[in-house]
């Protein structure tokens, strides 16, 4: 099939090249015509491990291209993903201006039957804003069908989310476009739920939101181990096994970031506030994740006394780890509040360091881990790549100042880390 992607962000990218990969004939558009230029030399904007060379094998077999012509690929496709950013405005509101631009682009330009498909994280009701739109512009009056099929995909693992997919959601109207749609997913040879437009839009914001109420819970869980002398790990151990509890998502740490959870999460506040509905729940979710990174900084001074003057460490910088992405990273609130407090920050990030260099100033960005350690009072984990596993902790203690190790993301057995002459401080655990 022709399909066109319009975006090619984390998620634009991944599905346009994925597409391309099950043997369609695949358009990426995008209007930063530096970002297109980068893409059609093989310049991939964005870390996301296998993006690479799916990318150049597709391209090489000629069924991915990259543009910055919208209504040529428009033109030539039936079915067109709208995967452009809805970032968060100050009010925590979805920004939609793009998605409301490519569906009157669209309007203007067919000639021909398309499926509009919005990929997107939207709130609900936008898919009706979107044919509205469409239609309002609709200059040769053909035919169209708007689609929600809302993404699953986690950065780190995008690929592999989108070729096996739990579910796939698909939100029509029309048997016309359901058929589409079910061609067009059928080489994944996963579930597919169809459903109306405003449940699929709902089925995605109510299963981020769950997931970050999910990580909400195990923190206050963790807090409360710390309160009463329990291992958090042990309790999310017990839980998981439970098949309707599950052990994902049970990790606790200094809260969740990226770009999807803070804003989905303001978002449906947003919208369910707007409907008249007051979501405490979820309120309380966005609270406690806030509230995890100062608890954080805090168990920091409460081991150190003193931060003015102190060198800490940072191992860790993007959201989470096979991402360079820092949108929403715990580890900007935690410096920027550690700096605050007078400290000289030294950080290392296996992918994100040019990224995070754009959002947090006056660090010492290092060429490793053990740089970041050389004179630090304190080693501090905020984001658990697997290379801070397996570190060498004797090396380690002959560059500390001070050998106290602070883990934001329990990658570490306390006990081996004693036994290595360290203090450790870790998350709803008892520190030794
Ligand atoms: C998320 C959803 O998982 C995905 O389905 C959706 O399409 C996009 O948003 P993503 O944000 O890429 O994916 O990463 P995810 O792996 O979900 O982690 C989000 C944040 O939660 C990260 O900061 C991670 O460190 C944190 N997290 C995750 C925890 O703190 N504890 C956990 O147990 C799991």
């Amino acid at each position: 099939m022709k399909i066109a992607v319009v975006g090619t962000g984390y998620v634009g990218l991944v599905t346009g090249a994925c597409f391309a990969d099950m043997g369609n004939e695949v358009i990426c558009v995008d209007i930063d015509k530096d970002k297109i230029k980068k893409l059609e030399n093989g310049i991939i904007p964005i870390y996301e491990p296998g993006i690479e060379e799916m990318v150049m094998r597709n391209k090489h077999a000629k069924r991915l291209s990259f543009t910055t012509e919208l209504k040529e690929a428009i033109k030539k496709c039936q079915i067109i993903f709208v995967c452009v950013g809805t970032p968060p405005k100050e009010s925590g509101e979805a920004d939609l201006s793009y998605v409301e631009n490519v569906a009157r682009v669209i309007a203007e330009v067919m000639d021909s039957y398309k499926v509009i498909v919005e990929k997107s994280t939207v709130p609900v009701e936008t898919g009706q804003q979107v044919a509205k739109t469409i239609r309002n512009y609709n200059v040769h009056k053909v035919e169209f069908d708007v689609v929600s099929n809302p993404e699953f995909l986690r950065e780190g693992s995008a690929i592999s989310d989108f070729m096996h997919p739990d579910r796939i959601v698909v939100g029509c109207e029309t048997e016309k476009a359901k058929e589409i749609m079910r061609e067009l997913y059928e080489p994944l040879h996963a579930p597919i739920i169809f459903t109306d437009i405003k449940s699929a839009e709902i089925i995605k914001h109510a299963s981020n939101s769950f997931l970050a109420t999910k990580i909400s819970f195990i923190n206050s869980i963790a807090n409360i181990c710390e309160l009463s002398g329990a291992d958090v790990e042990k309790v999310a151990e017990g839980m998981g096994y439970d098949k309707r509890i599950g052990r994902h998502f049970l990790n606790a740490g200094v809260g969740y970031g990226g770009s999807c959870f803070p804003k989905d999460v303001d978002a449906f506040v947003g919208i369910a506030g707007k409907m008249g509905y007051d979501f405490k729940l979820l309120k309380a979710t966005q609270e406690v994740n806030n509230q995890q990174k100062k608890r954080f900084v805090r168990k920091i001074e409460k081991s150190l006394w003193i931060i003015k003057g102190k060198t800490i460490g940072i191992l860790g910088l993007a959201f989470k780890p096979n991402t360079d992405d820092m949108r929403s990273a715990p580890s900007i609130d935690i410096i920027k509040e550690l700096q605050n407090e007078g400290a000289k920050i030294k950080a290392y990030d296996p992918e994100a360091m040019e990224k995070a260099k754009e959002v947090l100033k006056d660090v010492e960005y290092c060429t490793s881990p053990y740089e970041a350690a050389k004179d630090a009072d304190a080693l501090v984990i905020v984001t658990d790549w697997n290379e801070f596993k397996e570190l060498d902790f004797k090396k380690i203690k002959v560059l500390m100042r001070h050998f106290l190790i602070v883990d934001g993301r329990n990658i570490y057995d306390p006990q081996k880390v004693k036994g290595e002459g360290f203090n450790y401080i870790s998350i709803g655990r008892k520190d030794v």
